[in-house]
């Protein structure tokens, strides 16, 4: 069971994955924390990261290593643990122009495919292109949508005492970062035809957790042929279904 959730920051993607991965026994990828990790090493590197041609040159040297349990992921760069200082304000500034990079996109892509393929029962992995790009073939796709307030909200409520504390300046970085993630060449943010979009604006992490874990069920029910509907049309949604809107 391959599950694709992308969308933009904000929105609990990253919350939302863990807990659906937890709570189907299903390994955990977080590809934004690779791209950080690349966008880490350029840094400390002395990479100039608004070079693309020298960010290219460099994409192929770190070793990145990404730990899939969704209880406790990790993510290690040439074997030092860099999970503190991929969400550093520097790291978060320059990580859209070096994840556009084209070279750094396909080293990236293909990592993330050869971990969703050695995930023997099964993986939750989140990002930005993983329905359109990276996993196109994924059992179930989700886009998780939140409306730009909601987002900066939830965003300084994690950043408190960190990097940002006020709501405006959030909102506009993650109005920027979003500009430049969807409008880049390479595989931008995008929704995929046949993704499911779950708008969570009113929706309690809880309740899009369940949305999401009956969704994966639904997928998984139509992959073993069983729960067809009466059109045999089974299946976990597609272009047209839309379930942020549901009621409690
Ligand atoms: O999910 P995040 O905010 O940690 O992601 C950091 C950045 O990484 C994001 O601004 C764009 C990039 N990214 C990407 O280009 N493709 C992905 N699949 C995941 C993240």
């Amino acid at each position: 069971m391959i599950v694709a959730i992308d969308g933009p920051s904000g929105t609990g993607k990253s919350s939302t994955s863990k807990a659906v991965a937890e709570t189907l026994g299903l390994s955990y990828l977080d590809t934004g924390a690779q791209y950080r990790a690349i966008t880490w090493w350029m840094l400390t590197n002395g990479v100039p990261v608004d070079d693309a041609a020298a960010v290219a040159a460099a994409a192929s040297e770190p070793v990145i290593v990404s730990g899939t349990d969704p209880a406790a992921p990790t993510i290690a760069v040439d074997g030092t643990d860099a999970s503190g200082p991929i969400r550093t304000k520097e790291v978060t500034a320059a990580v859209s122009s070096v994840s556009a990079v084209p070279e750094v996109r396909s080293r990236i892509t293909a990592l993330q495919r050869s971990i969703a393929a050695e995930a023997a029962g099964g993986i939750v992995v989140e990002g930005r292109d993983i329905g359109t790009t990276v996993l196109p073939d994924a059992d179930l796709k989700v886009f998780l949508t939140a409306s730009p307030e909601a987002r900066a909200s939830r965003r300084s409520g994690e950043l408190k005492g960190k990097d940002a504390t006020d709501l405006s300046a959030t909102r506009e970085a993650l109005i920027q970062r979003d500009a430049a993630d969807s409008g880049r060449k390479t595989s931008p943010l995008k929704k995929a035809d046949d993704a499911v979009e779950v708008d969570t604006t009113q929706l309690t992490l809880e309740q899009v957790v369940e949305c999401v874990v009956t969704l994966v069920e639904k997928a998984a029910d139509a992959k073993s042929g069983g729960s067809r509907g009466p059109d045999g049309a089974g299946g976990a949604g597609g272009a047209d279904e839309k379930a942020g809107q549901i009621s409690k």
